[in-house]
């Protein structure tokens, strides 16, 4: 075990140096707080940061939240693994963390939503969490996969039928936001609940407007509403078999857990969508890949899940005990981010960053251990049919700014895409019972051509690679023949392309 010559405990949390002149712009010394720690929330690029981290401190680096409080980040891909599987060692319950208990996070810290100790399973540990987790458990495997990936395409054609018709749209607040939660509220129980003032709460709440806590409120009676009707008439759903699970939750733990699912499936499934839709448009090579068929949708997902996890960090993990991570000694007491960003890309496990990541699965975006995502298959599945149906649906969708344009919000925990403007043929609205089709009715352009230069015979439309029937990118100078992919492949022609229909859902 290596001595740690500052621990993010150790250093005296009154001393600061705001009474000396601030850095110049651009120096490196600026977002610094005692003892030259850097301050998370001041970066201006914090993936910048954390590998400028990694390059001074290794795997596990000592840093600043607001209010100069201090805190670990781990940076390692194994230690990441290290941390969230060793429940003897770390923790989620936040009321061990010294910072906490000696005052220095104030009531009003902004972190303190993530902070605060509640009643869900996020924050509970041992025989708690085991039983508000297998209650969540058992509610996640009640789910029928099929039927939710058709319900998904409906949820999909509901909502493209909204703008369709005007050739113009914004795929984040009109498309990313709103699919999530449409087919959220199908999944707990509350289909009609589902509306734009539910998504307007849920976007308000996690904006931290002044508007967040009566959005909360609103919210919360949504699903207290649900929790009566499930006492009193509980049906084939999710928040019912929550509610009749042996744990014997009280109405205030079924609450509290169908506000994690709800709004931490809708903020990180919404986050992957936009991003996973962004890249099919301004990355000509991705388009081409799906394309032709060399990178299915479901491989499409996953590398977003890597390259930009929805969440880049999880507030946060603390040590039980005294303890050693990445050659750093970690006291008793002491908060560790927990960062699937920078553990994603870690140049021990991934010495090419850029690297096409083939579907593998073993990144860090669902977490790990006891605390590892329960409803990642529901999330990879609003995000692999939602891409596909919509492609189906608008195959000549195209970026309508320049994608320097494109703007971001950053914080600690998430980095969001503020809007996606395209531009499509307008096309009339669709029957949402229709299974889509792969007819592409946008006029063939003749001048199609993909970066590098397109492979001299396209690769057969195997049905194995869902978005084979994406649209053509914009206009290059080679002319070449609008790609066959874009084709009716018509009905299912063999058993394998019949299951595949059947397993989708439509
Ligand atoms: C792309 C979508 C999603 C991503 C990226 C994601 C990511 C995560 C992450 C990183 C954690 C924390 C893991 C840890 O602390 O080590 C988590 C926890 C959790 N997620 Fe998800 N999630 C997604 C979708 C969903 C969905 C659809 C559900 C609905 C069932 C869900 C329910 C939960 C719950 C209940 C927890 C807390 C688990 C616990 O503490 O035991 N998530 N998720």
């Amino acid at each position: 075990m290596t001595s740690e010559p500052h621990s993010p405990t150790g250093p005296s949390p009154t001393v600061t140096d705001d009474a000396l002149p601030g850095p110049p712009p651009g120096c490196p010394a600026h977002g610094t707080g005692p003892g030259g720690l850097n301050r998370l929330h001041e970066a201006e690029d914090l993936k910048e940061l954390y590998e400028r981290l990694r390059a001074e401190h290794g795997p596990v680096a000592p840093a600043l939240l607001h209010d100069d409080v201090p805190v670990w980040v781990v940076l390692g891909h194994t230690e990441s693994q290290q941390m969230v599987r060793t429940p003897g060692q770390y923790c989620r319950d936040s009321r061990i963390w010294t910072p906490l208990k000696e005052g220095l996070v104030k009531p009003d810290h902004p972190l303190m939503p993530h902070i605060a100790w509640q009643p869900m399973c996020s924050h509970a540990e041992g025989d708690e969490h085991k039983r508000l987790r297998g209650a969540i458990d058992a509610a996640v495997s009640t789910v029928d996969f099929r039927g939710l990936r058709r319900h998904i395409n409906r949820s999909t054609q509901r909502i493209v039928n909204r703008f369709c018709e005007l050739g113009e749209a914004d795929l984040v607040a009109q498309y990313s936001e709103h699919l999530p939660m449409a087919v959220m509220c199908h999944v707990l129980g509350m289909p009609d609940e589902y509306d734009d003032r539910l998504v307007e709460a849920a976007r308000d709440m996690l904006k931290g407007t002044e508007t967040a806590i009566a959005s909360n409120a609103y919210i919360m009676e949504a699903l207290g509403r649900l929790t009566a009707r499930c006492r009193a008439e509980p049906a084939n759903d999710f928040a019912s078999h929550l509610v009749n699970h042996p744990a014997e939750l009280t109405d205030e733990e079924v609450r509290e857990q169908l506000r994690v699912v709800l709004i931490g499936a809708y903020e990180a499934t919404a986050n992957l969508l936009a991003n996973v839709l962004r890249q099919v448009l301004i990355d000509p090579r991705f388009r081409a890949q799906l394309n032709g068929g060399q990178m299915t949708v479901p491989e499409a997902v996953e590398q977003l899940l890597w390259d930009e996890p929805p969440f880049s960090t999880i507030f946060a993990y603390f040590a039980k005990q005294e303890t050693e991570l990445g050659g750093r000694r970690i006291r008793k007491g002491d908060g560790l981010l927990f960062a699937p960003l920078p553990a994603n890309v870690d140049p021990r496990i991934r010495p090419d960053p850029t690297a096409d990541m083939q579907g593998n699965r073993s990144h860090l975006a669902f977490g790990g251990g006891p605390h590892e995502c329960p409803g990642q298959d529901i999330g990879r599945a609003i995000a692999e049919v939602g891409v596909d149906a919509l492609l189906m649906r608008l195959p000549d969708v195209e970026l309508d700014i320049p994608e320097d344009e494109l703007r971001y919000t950053e914080s600690i925990a998430s980095r969001h895409l503020v809007a996606l403007p395209v531009r499509f043929t307008p096309r009339p609205p669709q029957d949402v019972m229709q299974r889509p089709s792969h007819h592409n009715d946008t006029p063939p352009q003749q001048d199609w051509h993909i970066g590098a230069g397109r492979p001299e015979t396209a690769p057969e439309p195997a049905s194995a690679q869902p978005a084979a029937h994406l649209a053509p990118p914009p206009p290059q100078p080679v002319p070449v023949p609008p790609p066959a992919a874009v084709t009716d492949p018509g009905p299912p022609r063999n058993a394998w392309q019949r299951l595949l229909r059947w397993w989708r859902g439509y």
